[in-house]
């Protein structure tokens, strides 16, 4: 049996990507949730979260998620949650407000809650003085118990992140750091309003790796304004030399009618979408002829690093936060727009962080919608985030936990399947569906096959992204 995760997934030819792109491109979810924010309702508030948290008896260590919203400038790309200040109250306030929430939310656990993962994102969790940092982790931990081993990671933007940040969050365990560099061409680095050079992220990432820092991810987008093929070669190389462990590499989301500062890079021409392949397909190339293992079309990591690890083993684990190799079943998440993943539902706070705080001062949580899972659900659930993180679907364990013959409950979803067994992009044996390396890059499609909801979520929103 071949399996995709043995190293033969770099084989794929940059042809073969096109031909795929062409053959099963279209739009749908991506599931870092399933059902996806379409069903999501109002009807899941503070109240549900409370009876979710009281009711949630599973001994298992869990996930943290923290929002932190603020920076100090709006990069004009961005998609992300952000509160542009530089009012110091407000931050203060914020603060508070979060302290409350984690009060909150540990306090209705019925034992005191494991962790497994703590992660920081935003915004720019090191926009906050190491002081204020190092408070609110140590609210977290006053409140939450990490396990030995349990994984500390942050998302930092190295403009704004000193040596004493580093150092504060090694002496607090953190092992892990992702920052933000998107691209180092100066001409798309002044048009999107983030300027950073090669050597102030060369400097960066050798003081994270002073300190400690076991674990160094950086991000890039592809798609940006007067990226060239030229350019984007120039950036990936000085990357490769920077050789971090990690990289993610995100197609750039345009989504004006979310985020209206993005209108302003229409003006400058955004790549089409043969460029924003070609780029892609370049800086895989690239990171895979310099030793990284390829997950997926946009994940990387060298082969020492934890991820390409559990990518062999088969054990990646997907939510909010992306692939992770902490197989968590239940995250919680706090902050402004964080949501949190329970096995019993998707709680989504608050997306304005005025109003945030307003209502954890009143309230002590924050949720706005969200989601309560039937036994259904749960089921396709698991189906769907074994998919995604790791590319099979094992009849015999999803059978075992939900208690169902896969064949009789699946049986026109098992019809649906063999068209992509078919196509040689899923492989079928004994123990169950296995995606080939190409079907590495299909996952999303196969997942559809799974959401009883798309075709009500295509009434709703025609926005999704591109599969592949
Ligand atoms: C919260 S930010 C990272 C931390 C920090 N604020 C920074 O910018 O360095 C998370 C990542 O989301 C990605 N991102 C933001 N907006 C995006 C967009 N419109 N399309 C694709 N990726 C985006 C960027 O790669 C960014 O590094
Ligand atoms: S990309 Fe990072 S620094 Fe820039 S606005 Fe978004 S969250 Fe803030």
């Amino acid at each position: 049996m071949i399996k995709p995760h043995d190293g033969s997934a770099m084989d794929i030819s940059d042809e073969k990507i096109r031909e795929l792109v062409e053959r099963f491109s279209t739009r749908g979810p991506r599931y870092t949730s399933y059902p996806t924010a379409p069903q999501w309702t109002e009807k899941v508030d503070s109240n549900v979260y409370r009876e979710v948290l009281h009711n949630h008896t599973d001994p298992s260590p869990i996930a943290l998620y923290t929002h932190i919203p603020f920076c100090a400038k709006l990069c004009l790309y961005c998609a992300c949650n952000v509160r542009i200040t530089g009012k110091q109250d407000l931050v203060e306030r914020y603060l508070d407000a979060l302290k409350r929430e984690t009060e909150t939310v540990a306090g209705l656990f019925q034992t005191r809650p494991k962790l497994a993962q703590m992660h920081f994102g935003g915004g720019t969790p090191t926009f906050l003085t190491p002081d204020q940092l190092g408070g609110v982790i140590d609210s977290l931990d006053a409140n939450f118990e990490s396990i030995p081993g349990a994984e500390r990671s942050i998302e930092v933007d190295p403009r704004v992140t000193t040596v004493e940040h580093l150092e504060m969050l090694r002496s607090k365990g953190f092992q892990r750091i992702s920052m933000g560099v998107q691209d180092l061409d100066e001409q798309v680095q002044v048009t999107v309003k983030r300027e950073y050079s090669e050597e102030q992220l060369t400097q960066f990432v050798a003081d994270a790796r002073r300190v400690g820092f076991e674990g160094v991810n950086l991000d890039l987008i592809y798609g940006l304004p007067f990226q060239t093929e030229k350019t984007w070669k120039r950036t990936v190389d000085s990357i490769i030399a920077i050789r971090p462990d990690r990289l993610a590499v995100f197609g750039y989301a345009h989504v004006p009618w979310m985020k209206p500062h993005q209108k302003s890079l229409e003006k400058f021409g955004l790549p089409s979408p043969e460029e924003r392949l070609s780029l892609a397909i370049q800086c895989r190339r690239a990171f895979i002829d310099a030793g990284y293992f390829a997950i997926g079309l946009d994940h990387f990591a060298l082969p020492s690093d934890d991820m390409a690890i559990a990518f062999q083993k088969g054990t990646i684990h997907r939510n909010f936060m992306g692939y992770t190799v902490q197989d968590t079943e239940s995250m919680v998440a706090l902050g402004v727009s964080s949501i949190g993943d329970f096995p019993a539902a998707y709680v989504h706070n608050q997306m304005n962080t005025d109003k945030y705080i307003e209502q954890i001062e009143s309230e002590g949580l924050a949720i706005t919608q969200g989601h309560q899972l039937s036994k259904e659900d749960r089921l396709r659930r698991r189906v769907i985030v074994r998919l995604m993180g790791n590319f099979h679907i094992l009849p015999a364990k999803i059978e075992q936990e939900f208690g169902i013959s896969f064949e009789e409950h699946f049986a026109s979803e098992i019809l649906e399947l063999q068209k992509y067994v078919d196509q040689g992009v899923l492989r079928r044996d004994d123990s169950g569906w296995h995606a080939t390396v190409e079907g590495t890059f299909v996952v999303r499609n196969i997942a559809m096959i799974f959401d009883r909801y798309l075709e009500t979520d295509r009434e709703k929103t025609e926005r999704y992204s591109r599969t592949i």
